[in-house]
């Protein structure tokens, strides 16, 4: 959490003042105010420039503004944005067919944000455990892992055990239990105790959390155990899929439904799917699930495009290489500066756990001089910074934030 009190200039501070003032207060944002961006730069109110090294979140995997991006979006904005799915439209067909080429499975569900998808994904689950599994009305539970990050709507935050997440929300969804992340054998036990659990839902790597990285073998371990269990794996890549880790998805097992967003749009529009196969997916029938704007042609141009984007760019292959360099170069200022307890990730998402408490303002302060130096970036759980720049991103580019990132840690020793 915040921190010492910063002095912004009038200006910037005229603009934090009005969100302050008139805007919800369930967010607390690092002091700059964007107001551009261009491939892994974004630039504030003043004309500062900063290397965005959060990529909102990983949405932005194919860098801000991406040309073709925002071309795919101006030609369809012209043409038709929003028909509902009362209509047929000509673009739907077309994106999920792509979608589901791509990512190998029957059929698509499209949805906007991230936590819509999850919440589809929860639903398919029961639905698929009733009508095919057999798990007797209304008895249906599903699996989380400790530390999770699925959003914020009420059944996700009811999987959830960050006290910020759930203080003060309650009464919670039922049927819902977690058991520790990266434990093949805590997998198997709650499998073995409870024949109606329906799914088990899992980040490949935990991003909120911090990037933590589960063992070698791992998720292969989770499809096993689930399809041994007649249990479906559930993986949400939302943060971790479209090339961010280095792969086009973070899983190399299959899973039985797949979660996308964030990056599915390029960060340009929330859009997020649900893939799966006939046997799950068509377990949902007309008007049992939906939204007015899922699966919209707006949608389905931008995401259609994005996706080209990082095969045309080969943004996997540049996410593997860059990381291996980035997280080369924070091992060596680790070696120097005892601030870096640990650097830790996959391709290019990474993060540094910083020698402090997770209620200490160090990390945040951190922070704070890197944007002083030009590099934005924010704490998760207080005293790990999670380092995720857009896959575009070049060697020079890297060892210019690497410089950066050194020169702001060295101002605290
Ligand atoms: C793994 C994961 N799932 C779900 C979400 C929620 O996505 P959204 O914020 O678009 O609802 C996030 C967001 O950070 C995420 O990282």
């Amino acid at each position: 959490m915040s921190s010492t009190t910063t002095t912004e200039s009038p200006k910037v501070q005229a603009f934090i003042d009005k969100e302050e003032k008139y805007g919800a207060h369930n967010y607390h944002p690092l002091p700059v105010v964007l107001t551009r961006g261009e491939g892994i730069f974004v630039w504030d109110v003043e004309g500062k420039k900063y290397f965005d090294f959060l990529s909102a979140y990983s949405a932005v995997n194919q860098g801000h503004c991406h040309p073709k991006i925002i071309q795919a979006l101006k030609n369809q904005a012209e043409t038709l944005t929003l028909t509902s799915r009362a209509f047929h439209h000509n673009l739907l067909g077309e994106a999920e067919e792509f979608m589901a080429k791509l990512f190998g499975f029957d059929k698509v569900l499209m949805m906007n944000s991230g936590v819509e998808a999850v919440e589809t994904a929860m639903k398919l689950t029961r639905k698929w455990a009733y009508q095919v599994k057999g798990i007797p009305a209304d008895q249906a539970t599903i699996l989380f892992a400790s530390d999770n990050f699925h959003g914020r709507t009420l059944s996700v935050i009811s999987a959830s055990n960050d006290p910020t997440s759930r203080v003060g929300f309650g009464p919670f969804m039922p049927n819902i239990d977690r058991i520790a992340y990266n434990n093949l054998l805590a997998l198997e036990s709650a499998l073995k105790a409870n024949p109606n659990i329906a799914g088990f839902i899992v980040e490949p790597i935990q991003g909120e959390a911090g990037v933590v990285v589960p063992d070698e073998g791992y998720l292969d371990g989770v499809a096993d155990l689930c399809h041994k269990y007649n249990v479906l794996f559930v993986a949400d890549e939302i943060q971790t899929g479209i090339a961010r880790t280095g792969k086009m998805l973070a899983t190399q097992a299959k899973p039985d439904i797949l979660i996308l967003g964030k990056a599915l749009s390029g960060g340009v529009l929330p859009v997020s799917a649900v893939l799966a196969d006939d046997e799950i997916m068509l377990t949902i029938r007309p008007g049992e699930h939906g939204s007015t704007f899922g699966g919209n042609p707006l949608a389905c141009a931008v995401a259609m495009e994005a996706l080209k984007v990082v095969l045309d760019e080969n943004l996997a292959e540049n996410a593997e290489k860059m990381g291996i360099l980035f997280r080369n170069g924070l091992q060596k200022i680790a070696e120097k500066n005892k601030l870096i307890t640990l650097v830790r990730g996959k391709g290019l998402l990474n993060a540094i756990v910083i020698d402090s408490h997770e209620d200490s303002h160090l990390a945040w302060n951190i922070c704070l001089e890197f944007r002083n130096n030009g590099l934005l970036a924010k704490p998760t759980h207080g005293n790990k910074i999670r380092l995720a720049p857009p896959l575009v991103i070049n060697e020079g580019q890297i060892q210019e934030a690497l410089a950066i990132i050194e020169k702001s840690l060295n101002a605290f020793v």
